[in-house]
């Protein structure tokens, strides 16, 4: 996705510029044209040799250089990037950038480029955590610049706490991301079903399931921006729905299987992310259940298998299902995309840190009936979302897949 690309990254002054380079060479593998500011004080920290090297181009550090031909530099730098990233972005160039400041060749760069600016923070927690500073941040949000946040951890100042460098290959994610926004899904019409569902037990308590929707949610947002007509049919969740799909709220897994049923034959791609309860109580009592005895015993019958019944009335349909494992992940996802007649399944275990319920990543494996597997790095789920949608062309036409390397 990033061939032929230009990014142009502003690296700034802080420790974290070492990792700034594994991210220029790992770029520069990925087939982008990738082109390096780097400020004074960075340069304090590693040489333009370095970033000359891995990149294969020469380095920007002087606002008034004046380039053969006669070309404004920083004029030319803004109008011909993709994309502009600062890793690492300092407190500095963050307030520069918040107030209008344009005084240095990044700072005017950012002030002169109308592509889209990543903007990858790193500093000492305390810094981080100065008012001044997350004013600025959230200013600057608001203005619509993206951001990948620092992670928590151990700093090179000794201290412990939010301020590291990003994760590279969650800001590889968000470049992919920001980037992919080609229309490939045109002219398709895509269900996704999304959130839990809620099984009444009696009028004032349900049966439910810790899924947040966020997963079905960035499907739903990631096929719509690609040019999709996308229904989303939602359990109770509290997400703003994404903009341009249409979106149908249910409840029970009765009215989900209904509200899919009715729609499915006007569809090309269906993917259930929704996390459908597997049995609701028999019988939901029309009176509050009065407290009485040490036990209580609700009997409960299976619902629908919705996905499984796609499967079996598919015609022209492709199938995406999601397996939530806490065991035996592969084995049973591979049993489960055969047994539900799926094109692919994307299996994750819920059990490892930042991967499942309610948090904002996810550590996917894509499962193919051919047997096929592809293990993905931990993602943002827009990330994810969009690597998932990446095979519907591909899987369309039949035709084997150009994966996706998954990012080192
Ligand atoms: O068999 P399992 O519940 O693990 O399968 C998960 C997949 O099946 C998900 O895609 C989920 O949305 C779907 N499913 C369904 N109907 C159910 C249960 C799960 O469509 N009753």
């Amino acid at each position: 996705m990033l061939t032929g690309k230009n990014i142009t990254i502003g690296v700034t002054g802080g420790i974290a510029v070492y990792k700034a380079a594994q991210l220029v060479s790992n770029l520069a593998v990925s087939g982008a044209a990738v082109r390096v500011m780097m400020t004074e004080s960075a340069r304090e920290f590693v040489t333009p040799l370095t970033f000359q090297t891995l990149s294969g181009r020469q380095v920007y550090t002087d606002l008034f250089a004046r380039p053969a031909g006669g070309a404004v530099q920083h004029i030319d730098l803004a109008a011909s990037s993709d994309l502009v990233l600062l890793a690492p972005a300092t407190a500095n160039i963050i307030g520069k950038i918040a107030c209008g400041i344009a005084d240095d060749l990044i700072s005017t760069v950012v002030m002169a480029t109308s592509c889209p600016i990543i903007i990858c923070p790193a500093m000492n927690v305390n810094m981080y955590n100065n008012r001044v500073v997350q004013r600025n941040l959230a200013s600057l949000r608001g203005l619509g610049y993206h951001f990948v946040e620092p992670g928590v951890g151990r700093l090179a100042c000794g201290a412990e706490g939010r301020g590291r460098l990003a994760d590279l290959e969650l800001i590889m994610d968000k470049i992919n991301f920001i980037l992919a926004n080609e229309k490939d899904l045109q002219g398709l019409s895509v269900m996704v079903t999304a959130g839990p569902t809620v099984e009444p037990v009696d009028p004032v308590r349900y049966l439910t399931n810790r899924s947040s929707g966020k997963m079905g949610y960035a499907v739903a947002d990631a096929a719509a921006r690609r040019g999709a007509r996308v229904v989303l049919i939602s359990g109770p969740v509290e997400l703003k729905p994404p903009a341009g799909v249409e979106v149908i709220p249910v409840q029970t897994a009765a009215e989900m299987h209904a509200a899919v049923l009715e729609r499915f034959s006007s569809v090309d791609v269906v993917v259930m992310s929704a996390a459908v309860a597997d049995y609701r109580p028999k019988t939901a009592a029309t009176q509050k259940i009065k407290k009485h005895g040490e036990t209580l015993t609700i009997e409960l019958e299976k619902n629908p298998d919705i996905l499984a019944e796609l499967g079996r009335i598919k015609k022209h349909q492709l199938l995406v299902g999601f397996a939530a494992e806490t065991e035996d992940l592969v084995k049973n996802a591979q049993k489960k995309v055969s047994a539900k007649n799926l094109e692919l399944l994307v299996a994750n275990d819920v059990t490892l840190p930042g991967a499942g319920f309610g948090t904002d990543t996810n550590i996917a494996k894509l499962v193919f009936p051919d047997g096929r597997l592809i293990s993905l790095p931990k993602m943002d789920k827009l990330a994810l979302a969009h690597t998932i949608l990446n095979e519907v062309p591909v899987l369309r036409r039949g035709g084997k897949v150009n994966h996706i390397v998954p990012l080192s």
